[in-house]
């Protein structure tokens, strides 16, 4: 029997030696299922050593190093598998989703491009070429690329929720909307499990100003689900029911670990989301320098946008969020010294006097009266700190805080400004810009810089 080329190319081993590694390669790809990444590394290795060059095994091992934030290896170990297994499609679309994950765009492309010619039906690559396409903001293209996907694979509930995302993030008249709302829908009907077609259906419906059906959206699925954060917290933000003082711990969990793996990508490429630059921006204006001085909390630090931004200012540097699918990317960067997964107002209690800067980017958001946090912040600071942050604005010269239908809080400036004296803080200032986009349209802020006193 003639070898196979891959086979020409591994160690030859007796039949009971090739069983024993199946064996040991089935036991590590369920242990990398059930997300126990030690035994399944542990694992992999083993096979490796069984078999050296088992495509298999350097293929998972390459995907378990990334999530484990060892992406170049993981880059190597797949190119090497593909090398004896070039016409392997997922080995192709999970080293495009390492080069995605790690910014590179062009080159996630190119392998999403070689999935799909190794098997053009391949619906995750064409998502994910689609994906990286309007990440690009090549967004004709990227348009192509859903629809193909949606004709190949009609009953991918997938497809038709990030279709109707990509629809209304570049939404150019209703239609768009209109359209986007009715993927939603599709994508909800095909995938029950799918809540963020839900959630976005609502959002559309709410933006088309079908606020009743938007309310009636989530009333239905608060009555499937009682004790669902997100229902919960939507159907007040559509002015369905009453607001709380700030979103529930599980709502902000629930969101945010769902999105934590699409963030950047969704608010840097598609959104325009800008908070972390203008921010820093402002603070980088009071500081006397970029020297590596001060220590600083991160709070609400999400993935770690902020974190190269604020580096070059830091001795230490902090990050605290509630989502431990955000504090698992931000520690993906290796550029935290310590991230802790936490409640902002609990966390800046428990640690008195204990930063120089805290600088909070588009997470005081989720919080309805600033009162309570900006005296958790003033305590939490050392004499002479700063607090720097962004929240929505809201219009009007009254104080006032509203619960927006997109899940977050608008203040008005009055309400800041009230909410910091009554925190204690001395110097301020209130600037104003433009966040990100929101349906197409800007999101204007309020860019907020506040020094605690030298005394007190
Ligand atoms: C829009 S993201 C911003 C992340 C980051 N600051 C940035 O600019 O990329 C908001 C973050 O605030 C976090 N968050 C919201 N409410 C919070 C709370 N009460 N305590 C801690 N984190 C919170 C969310 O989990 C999320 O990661």
């Amino acid at each position: 029997m003639p070898l196979s080329r891959a086979a020409t190319r591994v160690a030859v081993r007796s039949p009971g030696e090739a069983a024993d590694y199946r064996r040991v390669l089935k036991q590590a790809m369920q242990s990398h299922q059930a997300g126990d990444l030690d035994a399944a590394e542990h694992r992999y290795r083993e096979v490796l050593e069984l078999r050296a060059g088992q495509p298999d095994a350097m293929h998972y091992l390459g995907v378990l190093c990334h999530q484990r934030g060892r992406s170049d290896e993981g880059v190597r170990l797949i190119e090497a598998a593909l090398k004896i297994t070039p016409k392997h499609p997922d080995a192709h679309n999970n080293l495009g989703n390492i080069h995605k994950e790690c910014g590179r765009l062009a080159e996630a492309e190119r392998c999403y491009r070689k999935a799909l010619k190794c098997g053009s039906l391949h619906y995750n690559a064409q998502n994910n070429l689609a994906v990286v396409l309007e990440a690009q903001e090549r967004v004709e293209e990227a348009f192509q690329a859903y629809a193909k996907l949606l004709q190949q694979a009609p009953k991918f509930a997938q497809g038709y929720y990030l279709m109707g995302r990509f629809l209304r993030n570049y939404a150019q008249s209703k239609e768009h909307v209109e359209q986007s709302a009715q993927c939603f829908r599709t994508a909800y009907e095909l995938d029950p499990r799918n809540l963020r077609a839900l959630e976005s259906l609502g959002m559309s419906l709410y933006t088309l100003n079908r606020i009743g059906e938007a309310v009636q959206v989530y009333r239905d699925w608060v009555a499937r689900e009682p004790d669902h954060p997100v229902p919960r917290h939507m159907l007040a933000a559509c002015g369905g029911a009453q607001a709380p003082t700030r979103a529930a711990d599980d709502y902000v969990r629930e969101v945010f670990d769902a999105f934590a793996d699409s963030f950047d990508e969704q608010l840097l490429k598609n959104l325009g989301y800008r908070a972390p630059e203008i921010l820093a921006e402002a603070l980088g204006g009071m500081l006397p320098g970029a020297a590596g001085e001060f220590e600083i909390l991160d709070a609400g630090c999400g993935t770690g946008l902020c974190e190269p931004l604020l580096r070059p200012y830091a001795k230490r540097l902090v990050g605290v969020d509630l989502s431990g699918g955000m504090i698992e990317k931000a520690r993906l960067r290796g550029g935290y010294d310590e991230l802790d997964v936490a409640e902002l107002t609990a966390y800046l209690r428990a640690h008195p006097a204990a930063y120089d800067i805290v600088f909070s980017a588009d997470t005081l958001e989720y919080f309805g009266d600033l009162e309570e946090v900006l005296d958790a912040a003033h305590a939490a600071l050392r004499q002479h700190g700063w607090l720097a942050f962004t929240v929505e604005a809201a219009q009007g010269e009254d104080d006032r805080v509203d619960l927006s239908p997109s899940g977050r809080y608008q203040h008005t400036r009055h309400h800041v400004e009230r909410a910091l004296s009554s925190a204690g803080f001395s110097r301020k200032s209130i600037g104003t810009d433009t966040l990100r986009k929101e349906g197409g349209q800007p999101v204007t802020g309020w860019v907020v810089l506040a020094q605690r006193a030298g005394q007190g």
